[in-house]
């Protein structure tokens, strides 16, 4: 029997649920979900993370689980963890020591802090560990006696414990809402791609652009923006002369010529914002963007698929080729953030 750890925002276990259902039912696939995680067993997934971690949305991180330890002597957990480390077939590069994203983070985050160093000497030790090896091992706490240990392939999985990258508010940003584009851009553009997609001088449109957050990121990688939004934009920001403010709508806004990048975070109907980056798509009129789809209370999971399905019709009949790529990060709350680029 192989199991999966996924990690997910606590409230989103059933979407995962539903992922996995969608991307590993070969493998006839059943599903437990607890507060901020899940477990997705298959007795025919004997390679266990065979799918690609890029197509899961709403699981932040994830490993297949090795040993489920439920009764940890409190006074020696790592002689234990290290015993249950012999039946690891590879070596490791690194280890995260992890909880569910959950208020048991706050209580348990001390006793992972404690165990590092000591369980680190033990791997090393006992010969677990070696430098650059594509593999890391996973412990993740759900309580002071019990642990999941596992393993994640390095290269098809999220490089950040939890899957959170841990991100700085800038002082001089406008708002908080920066960091979630901050986010998505570590998050969901391949780093090596970095340099070329944000090119300065490139030109960028920020529909839903007030007051500023993410206009900030993409002035900071020194891009031009034009900001669409009938709302104040921060005079700071303005004062950089990279930006002009220009008070429309955003979604009847055509751009005069095409821009490389657009991003939009109007707050709208997600089938809405969906005919709208369509639309920019199909007309040729950004080659990257990076967007939100608010969700609904209900059927989340369905929503985004048929936003998805509208995009991809859309962009089908125009015979436009693009890439997508969809998480539910860290600062997104009842939203998914995508990044569509054309190829
Ligand atoms: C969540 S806020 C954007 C925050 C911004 N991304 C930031 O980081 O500071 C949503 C913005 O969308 C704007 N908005 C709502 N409907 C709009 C529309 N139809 N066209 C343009 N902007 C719109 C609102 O005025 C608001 O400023």
């Amino acid at each position: 029997m192989t199991q999966l750890f996924l990690y997910c925002r606590p409230g989103f276990e059933t979407e995962v649920a539903l992922e996995c259902q969608q991307h590993c039912a070969d493998a006839g696939v059943s599903t437990t979900s607890y507060p901020g995680y899940v477990i997705c067993q298959s007795e025919m997934l004997i390679d266990g993370m065979q799918q690609d971690f890029e197509q899961f949305i709403f699981a932040r991180q994830w490993f297949e689980v090795l040993a489920h330890l439920t009764d940890l002597n409190t006074k020696d957990r790592v002689s234990a963890i290290v015993g249950a480390c012999d039946a690891l077939k590879v070596r490791v590069d690194e280890v995260f020591i992890e909880t569910p994203d959950t208020d048991l983070a706050k209580v348990l985050s001390p006793l992972c802090r404690g165990i590092n160093k000591p369980l680190l000497k033990a791997l090393q030790a006992a010969g677990k560990l070696q430098a650059n090896s594509p593999w890391r091992l996973h412990l993740c706490f759900t309580a002071t006696n019990e642990v999941y240990i596992g393993v994640a392939d390095r290269r098809n999985s999220s490089p950040w414990p939890q899957g959170i990258p841990r991100l700085k508010f800038p002082q001089d940003a406008p708002s908080r809402s920066t960091l979630k584009l901050e986010e998505a851009i570590v998050s969901l553009i391949d780093p090596k791609s970095h340099l070329k997609v944000f090119d300065p001088g490139r030109r960028a449109i920020d529909l839903g652009a007030a007051p500023g957050g993410w206009t900030y990121q993409l002035v900071k990688r020194g891009l031009l923006v034009i900001a669409v939004d009938n709302g104040k934009m921060d005079p700071v920001l303005m004062a950089t002369e990279m930006v002009q403010h220009v008070r429309a709508d955003g979604f009847t806004y055509k751009p005069q010529r095409p821009v490389d990048w657009m991003v939009c975070d109007i707050i709208g109907q997600p089938i809405r914002i969906a005919e709208l980056v369509a639309r920019w798509f199909a007309n040729g009129w950004c080659q990257h963007c990076i967007f939100n789809l608010k969700l609904p209370m209900k059927q989340r999971f369905a929503e985004v698929q048929k936003c998805f399905a509208l995009i991809d019709k859309q962009l089908q009949a125009k015979k436009t080729q693009t890439r997508r790529i969809a998480k539910q990060l860290y600062h997104d709350r009842d939203e998914i953030t995508v990044y569509i680029h054309s190829e």
